[in-house]
């Protein structure tokens, strides 16, 4: 390997972290939420938009009893991080318990994709 050919290596991974840091600039949702909002929207199609509806309204599936929450509406987005995580953690009345099935950092995912719902 030549010496020139060293120098352009070093250039190319310099550009392209470059690159990197300009497309997460641009990603400021991303930035001052602690979860990762392309990351939770995945996992809110998959998992929780069935009940809550595509886009959170609570206009998904219904069950007898409780309709599911309308995450949309400011009585769910005035609760603290820590009070949604709690029920997501652990269910309610008609909404299943996730902390089996998704990792402390999904759960802040789909928290973080929620808190996008309704603006
Ligand atoms: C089987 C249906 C169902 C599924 C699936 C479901 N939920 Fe729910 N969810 C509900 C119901 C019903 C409530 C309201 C319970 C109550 O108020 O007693 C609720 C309440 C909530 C609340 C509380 C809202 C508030 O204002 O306190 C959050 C947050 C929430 N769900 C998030 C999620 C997330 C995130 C997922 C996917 C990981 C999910 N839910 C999946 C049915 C569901």
């Amino acid at each position: 390997m030549t010496s020139e050919w060293r120098i352009g290596i070093a250039l190319a991974v310099c550009v392209s972290g470059l690159l990197y840091g300009g497309i997460a600039q641009g990603e400021p949702e991303a930035k001052t939420l602690r979860g990762n909002v392309a990351r939770g929207k995945t996992l809110f199609v998959r998992n929780c938009a069935g009940c809550h509806g595509p886009g959170g309204g609570g206009d998904g599936y219904r069950l007898l009893g409780q309709d599911p929450a309308n995450l949309t509406a400011p009585s769910t987005r005035k609760k603290s991080d820590a009070e949604l995580l709690k029920t997501i953690h652990n269910g309610k009345p008609n909404m299943p318990a996730w902390k089996g099935n998704l990792s402390e950092s999904q759960s802040r995912d789909v928290l973080a994709y929620v808190r996008t719902l309704g603006k």
